[in-house]
């Protein structure tokens, strides 16, 4: 049996552990840091955003909640959905200003969907 509120905590857990990588592996990339071509350095996000991906999941499926419902959900999935892209836009767009937009909209965009999960205003 599942403990929900642990659940919980570890699904916030990793929504910081997630922010935090991301900023760092950003400031890597714009710094040209050596710890950047480190095997656990690229390897780490993945796994840390599959468990909070799937933690996420498990949270909806346990309170039976669906997007088609829950439209905070919907809403936050698709500002997630763009918090990939442009995430993937500040790491790999060649121009410097480009990435730093992107990383910029990726946390506007993060931000965004921890609000909505808070207060769930629809
Ligand atoms: C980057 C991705 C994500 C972020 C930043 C995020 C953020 C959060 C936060 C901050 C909470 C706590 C809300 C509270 O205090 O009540 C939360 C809860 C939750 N999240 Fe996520 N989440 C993410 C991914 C997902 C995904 C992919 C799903 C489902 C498909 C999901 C479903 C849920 C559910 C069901 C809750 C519990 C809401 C409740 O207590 O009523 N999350 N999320």
């Amino acid at each position: 049996m599942i403990d929900v509120v642990l659940l919980k905590h570890l699904h916030v857990s990793l929504v910081f552990i997630s922010i935090s990588f991301f900023l760092v592996r950003f400031l890597g990339r714009q710094l040209g840091a050596g710890f950047m071509q480190a095997r656990a350095v690229k390897i780490a996000p993945h796994i840390i955003d599959t468990l909070l991906l799937a933690s996420g999941i498990t949270l909806a499926s346990i309170y039976r909640l669906s997007p088609l419902d829950a439209h905070w959900l919907l809403v936050k999935l698709i500002l997630i959905g763009g918090y990939i892209g442009s995430g993937f836009g500040a790491m790999k767009a060649p121009a410097e200003l480009h990435r730093n937009l992107f990383a910029l909209l990726a946390l506007s965009l993060i931000t965004g969907a921890i609000v909505l999960a808070v207060i769930k205003p629809f």
